[in-house]
C-alpha cells in the first residue's frame, strides 16, 4: 500500500538529473554507508576487508546508472578493473558484478561485450568470478545473449535471474549455468511478471532447487528467512554440498543472520554497492520496497 505512494515519489528522485550532480559531489551521507560500500576505491576496499574479517565474503557491485556514450562504458569497466585489481593485491575474499547497461548495453550489445571482455580477462588472471546483473525485462533477451556469448569464452561469469518473470525458468533451462536466483527489483505487465507474492515465492523455491538438482553453483540471493530455511532443509535432504551454492544478502540487510549464516557454516557473500552512482541505487532501493527503509533502519540499530 505505501509503495504505491512512495515507490513512484524514490522512482522520480532517482532519475533526477540535479540531485544526481549533486550527491556524487557531496559524497555519501552517513546513513548511506551502511547500504553503500563506498564512492572511492579505497572506501570500498576498507568495507571489504570489514566483512572479510568475520568470515563473509563479498561481491563488489560497481555502479553505473547514465551511460551516454562509449567513453562512459570504458570508465565504469576501467573502475571494474581497478577494483578487481585492489581486492587481488589486499588478498580479499571477493569478486565483482555488475549491469551490462553500465557497460553500454543500450548504446550497443558490441560495447558491453568489449567492456566485459576486458573485465572478464583481469577477473580470470585473479581466479575471480564476475556476475551479470538481471534489469529490466526489455533488456532482458538481450542480457542473456551477450552472456551466452561471454561464457563461451570465459568460465568465471554468472549471471543473476528474476523469479517473478515468467520467462525465467526455460531460461535457467537454457543457460545450465551458475545462476544468482533473485525475486527481481522490477515491475511492468502482468503477462510478463508473476503479480503475486506467494507465487514469486513459490517460483523462487523451485528456480533454486532446480539449478541445485541440476548440479549448477546456486547463489541464493535473498533476506526472505523463508527462503532461507526451505533451502537449507532442501540441500541437507538431497545431501547437496555446501560447496554447491551460497547465500547473498545486500549490504546493510540483516547483518545479524549474515553473520550466523557463517557460523553455520555456510557460504555468505555480502552484495557491497561501489561507486559514484550511490544515489540512484539508494533511491531505487527504496522506490522498490519502502519496507526495506525500516528493515535497513532497525539493522543499523543492531549493528
Ligand atoms: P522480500 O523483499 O520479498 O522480503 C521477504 C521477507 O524477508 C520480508 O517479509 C522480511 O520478512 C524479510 N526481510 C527482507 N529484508 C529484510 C531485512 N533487511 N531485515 C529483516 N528481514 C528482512 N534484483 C534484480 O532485479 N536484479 C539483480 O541482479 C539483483 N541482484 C541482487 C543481488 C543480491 C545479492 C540481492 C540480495 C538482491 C538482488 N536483487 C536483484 C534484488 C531482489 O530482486 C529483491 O528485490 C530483493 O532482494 C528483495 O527481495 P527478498 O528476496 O529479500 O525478499
Amino acid at each position: 500500500m505505501i509503495e504505491k505512494i512512495t515507490g513512484p515519489v524514490f522512482e522520480y528522485l532517482a532519475e533526477d538529473e540535479r540531485l544526481i550532480q549533486v550527491a556524487r559531489k557531496v559524497g555519501l551521507p552517513l546513513g548511506g554507508t551502511f547500504f553503500v560500500g563506498g564512492q572511492r576505491t579505497e572506501e570500498t576496499i576498507d568495507t571489504v576487508r570489514t566483512f572479510n574479517e568475520d568470515g563473509r565474503a563479498v561481491t563488489v557491485d560497481c555502479l553505473g546508472e547514465f551511460i551516454e556514450s562509449e567513453r562512459d562504458a570504458a570508465a565504469i569497466a576501467d573502475e571494474c578493473i581497478k577494483v578487481i585489481h585492489r581486492i587481488s593485491e589486499e588478498g580479499l575474499n571477493a569478486q565483482v558484478s555488475l549491469k551490462l547497461t553500465s557497460v553500454g548495453l543500450r548504446l550497443d550489445p558490441r560495447i558491453a561485450v568489449t567492456q566485459m571482455t576486458r573485465i572478464l580477462e583481469t577477473a580470470e588472471q585473479f581466479g575471480m568470478r564476475v556476475t551479470v546483473n538481471m534489469e529490466e525485462e526489455a533488456v532482458c533477451e538481450t542480457i542473456i545473449q551477450v552472456f551466452e556469448q561471454l561464457r563461451q569464452r570465459f568460465a568465471n561469469v554468472g549471471i543473476a535471474l528474476q523469479a517473478n518473470l515468467y520467462r525465467t525458468r526455460f531460461d535457467l533451462e537454457r543457460l545450465q549455468s551458475t545462476v544468482r536466483v533473485v525475486k527481481g527489483a522490477y515491475t511492468g505487465p502482468e503477462d510478463i511478471y508473476i503479480e503475486r507474492k506467494e507465487t514469486v515465492d513459490a517460483t523462487y523455491l523451485q528456480l533454486v532447487k532446480h539449478n541445485l538438482l541440476q548440479g549448477c553453483y546456486t547463489q541464493v540471493a535473498t533476506h526472505d528467512e523463508d527462503m532461507i530455511q526451505e533451502i537449507i532443509r532442501f540441500v541437507h535432504q538431497q545431501g547437496i554440498g555446501f560447496d554447491q551454492f551460497e547465500f547473498q544478502m545486500l549490504q546493510g540487510m540483516r547483518p545479524n543472520r549474515q553473520k550466523e549464516l557463517v557460523d553455520e557454516g555456510y557460504r555468505v557473500v555480502i552484495y557491497v554497492p561501489h561507486g559514484v552512482d550511490w544515489y540512484t541505487y539508494l533511491m531505487k532501493r527504496l522506490a522498490e520496497r519502502p519496507a526495506n527503509i525500516v528493515f535497513t533502519a532497525i539493522s543499523m540499530l543492531r549493528l
